[in-house]
């Protein structure tokens, strides 16, 4: 793939939303680093994401959107919250609140979670970019997996080129330090990661810093899993893949994009048959497998 960089104009951002409604990710710059923008709305879209940055495991992936009003669409925001949304929205602060079930985000956006991660940006690419597409917009740091966050254009040129079709170049980030993250779930705020708004002093009391993938207890289903089966027995919901048919299918032409699109929802889906046991096809160890067959033994490990 060729990967185009044009400057910020309304051209390039009618180009880029083009491709993000075709469910294609575009690099576009936020006032902290550069993200990997998809419509967080379109499971497949999302499923490209992870597949061009070469994630070895999905993460729930922060959704941008243009203000606090489409934040309150998706996600539910208590005092604490709208507190911080006030005083920081549009900026770098990104606000874990329980995901509304009307949201219309793809399951595979959170992994699976109850929550979400929302952030109204500052930068006038990223909200130009919202308002073209008019779509939330779910974006990770704009590299290829477990390398640092690109600031500058030119970092994800060499990170993801090739990878990806369109960088738009905006010159350097302003903060060039990811987002402060704050989850506001349950009455208290915790801040789970640190960033450019110091929100210490705001914070209810005994508010620590945790790891946020340490603190993302990913989704597990309710019932027991049994990976890599070729059949199901009788009291097992199969979960298919290519030739392995099942009772519903990640993906019935062995794509592991569609299936890292749809693993999400057929877990959910499982979990809400009337059978007591989930039983799963074998998918294969490469490209986007890698990070099912993660998520999968994670699954399997605490069910
Ligand atoms: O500044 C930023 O936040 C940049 C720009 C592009 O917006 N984005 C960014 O995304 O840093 P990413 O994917 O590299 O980091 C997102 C972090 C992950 O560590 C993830 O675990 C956490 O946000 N996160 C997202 N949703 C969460 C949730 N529901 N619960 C806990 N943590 C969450
Ligand atoms: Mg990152």
């Amino acid at each position: 793939m060729e990967t185009r960089l044009l400057p910020f104009s309304d051209q390039a951002i009618a180009n880029a939303a083009g491709l993000i409604l075709a469910g294609e990710p575009i690099a576009v710059a936020t006032e902290t680093v550069y993200g990997l923008a998809g419509d967080a709305t379109n499971a497949r879209a999302v499923a490209n994401i992870y597949e061009a940055k070469g994630r070895p495991s999905f993460n729930p992936l922060i959704v941008h959107v243009p203000d606090l009003r489409a934040a309150e669409r998706i996600g539910d925001f208590d005092e604490p919250a709208l507190g911080l949304a006030n005083t920081h929205w549009p900026g770098p602060l990104t606000l874990v609140v329980p995901l509304r079930p009307d949201s219309g985000i793809a399951a595979i956006v959170t992994a699976g979670l109850p929550t979400i991660g929302l952030r109204v940006p500052a930068h006038p690419a990223m909200q130009a970019l919202l308002e073209a597409t008019g779509r939330p917009l779910a974006a990770p740091s704009a590299n290829a997996s477990g390398a640092i966050s690109p600031t500058r254009a030119e970092h994800v040129l060499k990170s993801l080129g090739g990878r990806i079709p369109l960088i738009i170049d905006s010159g350097a980030t302003e903060r060039g330090l990811e987002s402060t993250i704050v989850a506001a779930t349950g009455g208290s705020l915790r801040l789970l990661r640190p960033g450019p708004i110091e929100v210490d002093a705001e914070l209810a009391s005994g508010g620590k810093i945790e790891a946020p993938g340490q603190l993302a207890s990913h989704y597990s289903p309710g019932k027991a899993l049994r990976l890599n089966a070729e059949t199901a027995a009788p009291d097992e919901y199969l979960i298919g893949f290519g030739a392995v048919a099942g009772d519903s299918s990640l993906s019935p032409t062995g794509d592991l994009i569609e299936a890292a699109a749809r693993l999400f929802d057929l877990l959910h889906q499982a979990d809400a048959s009337a059978r007591p046991r989930i039983a799963l096809a074998p998918v294969p160890h490469r490209g986007l497998g890698i990070a099912i067959n993660d998520r999968l033994s994670r699954a399997a490990a605490t069910a």
